[in-house]
């Protein structure tokens, strides 16, 4: 075979070509793994157990057929090379192992309260994940506005605004991640409220990232802007205020406009 001529020069490089390319088609096998230990509830199972659990014990816990241990082992052994769970010896003597979490499978647990599991089972949902399906088609066309819109005819914002259930998954996740992000600006990034009589968060979901806002600088006047079908049903206070609108059509004023990943996923 004529290596050089595919710019190929050893049998060695042409299997690291190959196996580059490997890596590359089967990556989603990390995501989808990550969805599964979430859907089954593994880390809540391994938190609950208190200590190391062994293969048995989870397959037992999770109440499988016996025949599906190799293929739990091989799941947990997917998820241990993406550093979501660690092995541990838990009897020397056996050389017996156990499954234990790490910093980022504790943020996977249902009650950790800055938990990101809502988010990631948003993110992984066939509707956001069908649209990566399409996106050469995206490419191609010369008017849908996103890979989304090539798949169902509508933005995602139409889309969730028809299916209430969508809809509920999509503010869930939002609200997690504003969580979390919360926590960081209201601790980490103090000076940039200072002054501030009033503010407004142009796409702020159910609020989540505002009412902590509100919460640590008492005094600053809140608004949180966005469509119907999101801030139907949310409650303000006397510091905090919900405008149902377009953003496109008005902006309500403000001291400081705040935005957080407003279209992000869905305009690439
Ligand atoms: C990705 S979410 C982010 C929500 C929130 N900022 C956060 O980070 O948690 C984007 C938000 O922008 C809102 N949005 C999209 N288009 C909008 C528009 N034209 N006017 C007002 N809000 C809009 C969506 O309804 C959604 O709540």
């Amino acid at each position: 075979m004529a290596l050089s001529s595919n710019g190929i020069q050893s049998i060695q490089e042409l299997l690291d070509a190959q196996s580059h390319v490997w890596n590359h088609l089967f990556n989603f096998i990390n995501s989808m793994s990550l969805k599964c230990v979430i859907q089954l509830g593994i880390p809540d199972i391994i938190h609950k157990h208190g200590k190391p659990m062994t293969l048995s014990e989870l397959t037992h816990s999770l109440r499988l057929n016996e025949a599906k241990s190799r293929s739990l082992e091989r799941l947990m052994r997917i998820m241990i090379h993406s550093k979501f769970f660690i092995n541990v010896k838990i009897s020397q003597a056996d050389e017996i192992e156990g499954y234990w979490l790490t910093p980022a499978s504790h943020l996977l647990l249902r009650d950790e309260p800055l938990s990101v599991r809502p988010f990631a089972l948003a993110l992984l949902h066939p509707v956001f994940a069908d649209p990566w399906h399409h996106l050469s088609e995206w490419f191609k066309s010369d008017h849908d506005l996103t890979p989304f819109v090539t798949t169902y005819g509508l933005t995602f914002w139409e889309y969730a605004g028809q299916d209430p259930r969508l809809n509920c998954i999509f503010n869930e996740a939002m609200a997690c991640d504003a969580k979390l992000a919360a926590t960081v600006i209201t601790e980490d990034c103090r000076n940039v409220f200072e002054g501030l009589k009033s503010m407004v968060d142009v796409g702020g979901g159910t609020g989540t990232v505002v009412k902590a806002i509100a919460d640590a600088f008492t005094g600053l006047n809140c608004v949180v802007l966005d469509l119907p079908h999101v801030v139907a049903g949310c409650e303000g206070n006397e510091n905090l205020t919900f405008v149902a609108g377009d953003m496109f059509e008005y902006i309500p004023p403000a001291d400081a406009v705040f935005m957080k990943v407003i279209q992000l996923w869905f305009s690439i």
